[in-house]
């Protein structure tokens, strides 16, 4: 796994924690195995550990002050964040823990959490009764549910002298959980995705069609997050007014039948298969060639669409298949249905009364294995990630 480490900008927050001396080491490994670090101290770090010993280590500038623009360093806090494949904090005190869960920004590092948008590992450390406190453990539950990563401290004897469970983790415990989020980036090398995404307009006469109110975030999330992951990825996408992702090869269609063809065009060289656009089930049985007049009432057909996914489903071979259910109501079951039906490996389920369109979104996953997986509301590209998490999984013949 070296290649997962080199090159990759971690960043590393330090907090002022009696074992703030410990980030040095963590700081010695990351090194060591080929990331580039940059270390973010807070002040109360620097009461314990000098900027000066993690700059040496780093060889790069400590960053500890908001308001110095040092044009030299090249570097504030929002560039910092933007081109982090990670942001490690470790040790997270419980004053830093309370910060981010409540979007405080009064120094670099806070600054930091709230502009960036890379993973997010917390590591935190501090006495067995504040770890134990109710506003410490709601505060990690708010992260939590998030998408941020935090690692359970450790059981053991205390600074304080006390037993119990607040050490920060074990080293090689952070190590791990650190190349398996950066791993994340490498592990659909060689693989080929076919992404669907947006929703199919249905043509009732040259101006007017029948769609639906997919915006394809979802979809062209998960492209992005495919190609990040190593893999060759193609995006079928109906019509939306998303750019593309670079290096993602787009088709654009308009109808579910241009979706159906485009889709089974590229099956050949497709190894994982996601389709996440809404595809409209009927179509206008007719499509009127000019524009249609006014009348008291209009009667229109409608004729049911090719079914995209029970199609790849019966030429499925070797590949991973991943559909999506939107609903109403009775959503398991619905997406268990469709599991089943359809031949799929897993299914995403999506309430929509909950959020269709936005930035946001809150699914369960479903497998054949019949492992159920309730995710909280993440950001679309933290569900795209969760997704991938399965289906790397899925594609190894793991059912883990
Ligand atoms: C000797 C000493 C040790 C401390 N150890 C911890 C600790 O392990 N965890 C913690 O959450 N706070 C600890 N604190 C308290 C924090 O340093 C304090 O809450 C500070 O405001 C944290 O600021 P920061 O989150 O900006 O680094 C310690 C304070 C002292 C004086």
């Amino acid at each position: 796994m070296k290649h997962v480490w080199e090159g990759k900008e971690i960043i590393l927050g330090v907090t002022g924690s009696i074992a703030t001396y410990k980030a040095v080491e963590i700081l010695r490994e990351l090194t060591g195995r080929g990331a580039n670090v940059t270390v973010v101290m807070t002040e109360s770090a620097q009461r314990f550990v000098a900027p000066l010993t993690f700059e040496t280590l780093s060889r790069r500038p400590v960053l500890t002050d908001l308001f110095t623009l040092d044009y030299n360093k090249h570097i504030g806090h929002v560039a910092a964040g933007e081109r982090a494949d990670l942001l490690l904090v470790a040790p997270t005190t419980a004053n830093t823990i309370a910060k981010f869960a409540h979007g405080l920004a009064d120094d670099f590092l806070s600054n930091l959490y709230l502009s960036t948008t890379c993973p997010v590992l917390l590591a935190p450390a501090m006495d067995r009764e504040m770890y134990a406190h109710r506003a410490v453990q709601e505060n990690l539950a708010l992260l939590k549910a998030r998408g941020v990563h935090t690692l359970d401290p450790e059981y053991g004897e205390l600074a304080s002298g006390l037993i119990g469970r607040g050490r920060l983790a074990d080293l090689s415990t952070i190590l791990q959980i650190v190349e398996d989020l950066l791993g994340r980036q490498q592990d659909l090398t060689g693989e080929t995705v076919l992404v669907t995404a947006g929703p199919t307009q249905e043509p009732l006469d040259p101006v007017r069609y029948l769609s639906n109110r997919s915006t394809g975030k979802m979809g062209f999330a998960i492209a992005q997050a495919a190609r990040d992951r190593g893999a060759h990825v193609m995006v079928v996408s109906g019509p939306t007014s998303l750019a593309t992702p670079a290096g993602v090869l787009r088709t654009d269609v308009t109808t579910a039948e241009e979706m159906y063809q485009a889709v089974l065009e590229r099956l050949d060289t497709t190894t994982i298969l996601i389709m996440a656009a809404a595809v409209a089930d009927y179509r206008p049985s007719t499509r009127a060639p000019q524009k249609m007049k006014k009348q008291e009432t209009i009667t229109i057909e409608l004729l049911r669409n090719p079914d995209i996914l029970a199609e790849a489903g019966r030429q499925k071979g070797s590949r991973v298949l991943v559909g999506f259910a939107a609903e109403t109501e009775d959503l398991l079951e619905n997406a268990r249905e469709k599991l089943q039906k359809k031949h799929l490996d897993l299914i995403v389920a999506n309430d929509i009364r909950v959020g269709f369109a936005g930035e946001t979104t809150r699914v369960t996953m479903l497998d054949r294995q019949g492992r159920v997986e309730e995710l909280p509301e993440l950001s679309k590209r933290e569900v795209a990630h969760r997704i991938l998490d399965r289906v790397v999984v899925l594609r190894r013949g793991e059912h883990a």
